[in-house]
């Protein structure tokens, strides 16, 4: 099928590439004429495994590029929207680059087309999107507009785009229905997975044919906010579940995995940490909350995610001051920029908010981040220094504190991490390390939801550290290791 994608962001890009992969001509249109210009070239704009791959197999062939909305979308059956949609101020979705595409998209309908939503967008959008084609002069016959929203996550969108649990299509008419059927029957027949180019099934993917499930417009709308608005709420929920068990000097990471076991709430997405970020989980709640406003709901338990989200922040820094006391003039070294591991993207990152909180308190930093230091330094004041690797990072700081889940930051070095810092202390707000190794390394080790760990010679002089003998820490179920 000839298909145009209409923003070559995140969603757009990894949409287009894998639409390609899957036998569909593609033609990429963006308004960032200098981002087209790269993408032509061959230069990937985002941190994701197997695009550069992807991009460089089908550029110049089944995937064009071109800045020529109309034309594009004159030359396509389906057209996939895929623009920003930032939050205003009141936290609303702003929707106008998505209306400025279907003002555009409407005056170029030759044949009958299916326009697709791919950004993430409140329920009614879809509505609003025909109105405007309507008013601008599109037949009403001669479109239909479907909602397909993406679930992917960055750092795995490629696979996550490849290996979906499910293909939500949301469409009103049976003409559309049967188009998003035919876009995505290589993935749900099995067939692009038996051909021998296709990306390979990462660990862990699911091993089901993914199945496409046919809802109305609104209704798919509504699945993309609220399963962003559901994760987040797990997140919020096993912070809150984490600052209970600092009181009462239990393991999160054990009450976390015990929750986790019961299959009908599953383990995925309850780690506590410093509080989710990114460029959807932040907005894509506040807009949710402001759809619920508008229908007359005062969707309160979205306050409560938030809240605990934002508090999960001020816990951490509490946590720091009770490591150093005062924070002026103390040299802190930094593990992590990225909103999470695996990206290089710093947009809501926890990471940076509380960087910058450390620098208004006084405190020097030195960062290190396998991916984001070159967007940090764009974002962050100059005071902030940078290190090539989490070593030189810590030489001569008073402590470490980790702000990303980068997997490689949680295999350190720690007899040589020990000698570089000035103070072997630790303050983990990823939950990397398990509190006995830091600990048999010298470390004084804080960490989201559990004791505090130090060599036996300090507990007791250590708030929150718990006696060896007394500690029994987060092992798998029985007989596993
Ligand atoms: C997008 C949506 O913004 C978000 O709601 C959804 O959750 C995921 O998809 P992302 O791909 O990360 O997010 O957006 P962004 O990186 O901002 O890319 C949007 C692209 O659209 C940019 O390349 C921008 O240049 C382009 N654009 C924007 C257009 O081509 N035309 C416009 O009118 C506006
Ligand atoms: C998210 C959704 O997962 C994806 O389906 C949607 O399409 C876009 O938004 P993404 O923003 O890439 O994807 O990141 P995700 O992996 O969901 O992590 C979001 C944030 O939550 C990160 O800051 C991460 O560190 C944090 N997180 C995640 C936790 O703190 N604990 C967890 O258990 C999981």
């Amino acid at each position: 099928m000839r298909i145009a994608i209409v923003g070559s962001g995140y969603v757009g890009l990894v949409t287009g590439v894998c639409l390609a992969d899957l036998g569909h001509e593609v033609v990429l249109v963006d308004n960032d004429t200098a981002k087209l210009a790269a993408l032509q070239r061959g230069e990937v704009p985002i941190h994701e495994k197997f695009l550069p791959e992807l991009l460089a197999r089908h550029r110049g062939g089944r995937l064009r590029f071109s800045v020529d909305l109309a034309a594009s979308a004159r030359d396509c059956e389906a057209v996939f929207i895929a623009v920003g949609t930032p939050p205003t101020e009141q936290g609303d979705a702003d929707l106008s680059y998505v209306e400025s595409v279907a003002r555009d998209v409407s005056g170029s309908i030759s044949s009958y087309k299916l326009v697709v939503e791919k950004s993430t967008v409140p329920v009614y959008t879809s509505g609003w999107i025909r109105r405007i084609m309507l008013r601008n002069g599109a037949k009403a016959d001669s479109f239909d507009v479907a909602s397909n929203p993406e679930f992917l996550r960055e750092g795995t969108a490629v696979t996550d785009f490849l290996y979906p649990d499910r293909i939500v299509a949301g469409s009103d008419t049976e003409r559309s229905s049967k188009i998003l059927r035919q876009i995505y029957e290589p993935l749900t027949s099995g067939r692009y997975y038996s051909e021998a180019h296709a990306v390979p099934r990462p660990e862990g993917a699911p091993t089901h044919l993914p199945p496409l499930m046919l809802t109305s417009a609104k209704s798919a709308e509504l699945i993309k906010h609220a399963s962003n608005a559901f994760l987040a709420m797990k997140i919020s929920f096993a912070n809150a579940v984490a600052s209970v068990c600092e009181s009462v000097g239990a393991d999160a990471k054990q009450v976390c995995q015990g929750i986790g076991m019961d299959a009908r709430i599953g383990s995925r997405f309850l780690n506590p940490g410093i509080g989710y970020g990114g460029s959807c989980f932040p907005k894509d709640l506040l807009a949710f909350r402001s759809v619920a406003r508008e229908c007359g709901l005062d969707f309160r338990l979205l306050d409560e995610v938030i809240r605990i989200n934002e508090e999960q922040r001020q816990r951490f820094l509490r946590k720091v001051r009770s490591a150093l006391w005062t924070l002026r003039g103390k040299r802190l070294a930094v593990l992590g920029l990225a909103f999470k591991g695996g990206t290089d993207d710093i947009r809501e990152s926890p990471a940076i908010l509380l960087i910058q909180a450390l620098l208004q308190e006084g405190s020097q930093v030195v960062a290190h981040d396998p991916a984001a230091m070159p967007r940090a330094k764009e974002a962050l004041p100059a005071a902030v220094e940078y290190a090539a690797n989490p070593y030189d990072a810590a030489r001569g700081a008073d402590a470490l504190l980790i702000l990303t889940e980068w997997e490689e930051d949680a295999q350190l070095d720690l007899a040589r991490l020990a000698q570089e810092l000035k103070y072997p202390i630790v303050v983990d707000g990823r939950n990397l390390y398990e509190g006995s190794l830091m600990a048999q390394h010298g470390f004084t080790y804080y960490s989201v939801g559990r004791p505090t760990a130090a060599p036996e010679e300090h507990v007791g002089s250590i708030p929150g550290s718990i006696p060896k003998a007394d500690r029994k820490e987060a092992v798998g179920a029985e007989g596993e290791r």
